[in-house]
């Protein structure tokens, strides 16, 4: 079976991070499956809502490493890359269930999304810093716009998993519920959302969201030049290096 499944009913695409031996880490082709559904969704006026979601038990365990080790994204057509910013500029509502752990782009792709439920056991995080990165998908500028600054420092320096009730104190979760019930929960709010009218549901988003989206835009440019660079870097190196042979990373020369 695949590792991204999309489903269309009611309305409502929903896409399943479908790779629960590796945690659903999310390799480059599942960002390009996820990048065309996303712009599929986008195309298909019988979609009016994308709903995200993972298992009870993980949502996303981010970028597979052995992956981005072996291809790291280089240029803008780079699946990750078109990922974000189709979800980035997507006009209609995008909604995530997330339970257990959302690590990496698990967390930052939910600063792009406009209803967000978890589970009561999810744990955030935004580690790119242990990883020898920096921040993505926007995260430098909504993080900071969203927790307020030294909150952002807290998760984006440290790096440490904040969980459900604090995420929601933030801003980023609308709603936690007991973690088998969190994808039942945002189906039912995605098709609630898909029986009103669309043109008022995109136009309302668009004028939300859409003074600052060429800025998020230009965010995401400066930040992928960056993570590219450093995925190639030292550190970089050995943290995945680290994870890969399941130590401790040692950045005491770096
Ligand atoms: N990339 C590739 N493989 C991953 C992965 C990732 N991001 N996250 C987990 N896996 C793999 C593990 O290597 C392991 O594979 P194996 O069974 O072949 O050894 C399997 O998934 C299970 O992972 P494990 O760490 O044993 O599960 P856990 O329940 O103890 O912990 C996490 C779950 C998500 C907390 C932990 O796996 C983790 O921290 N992963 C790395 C997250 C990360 O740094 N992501 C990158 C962000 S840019």
């Amino acid at each position: 079976m695949s590792d991204i499944l999309t489903h269309i009913d009611a309305g409502v695409m929903t896409i399943t991070f479908n790779r629960l031996d590796k945690k659903n880490s999310i390799t480059s082709t599942m960002y390009a499956a996820m990048a065309d559904a996303v712009a599929q969704a986008a195309a298909d006026a019988s979609v009016r809502v994308v709903l995200f979601q993972g298992h009870e038990s993980i949502f996303s365990a981010g970028n597979d490493i052995g992956d981005f080790l072996n291809q790291p994204p280089s240029t803008p057509e780079s699946p990750v890359f078109r990922f974000l910013r189709g979800i980035a500029t997507f006009e209609k509502p995008l909604l995530a269930a997330v339970a257990g752990p959302a690590v990496g782009i698990g967390t930052t792709m939910l600063f792009h999304c406009d209803l967000v439920y978890a589970g009561d056991n999810a744990a955030f995080s935004m580690p790119f810093v242990n990883l020898g990165l920096c921040p993505e998908a926007a995260s430098s500028l909504l993080a900071p716009r969203m927790f307020g600054y030294h909150r952002a420092a807290e998760a984006l320096l440290m790096g440490d998993p904040f969980f459900a009730e604090a995420a929601q104190e933030v801003g980023l979760v609308n709603r936690v519920v007991p973690p088998t019930e969190v994808n039942g929960y945002a189906q039912a709010q995605a098709r609630k959302l898909a029986g009103k009218p669309l043109s008022s549901l995109i136009e309302t988003k668009r004028l939300m969201k859409g003074g600052y989206q060429q800025e998020v835009l230009a965010k995401m440019d400066e930040e992928g030049k960056s993570f590219g660079r450093m995925l190639r870097e030292p550190a970089a190196k050995e943290a995945f290096g680290a994870f890969m042979e399941k130590r401790k990373p040692d950045f005491s020369k770096l």
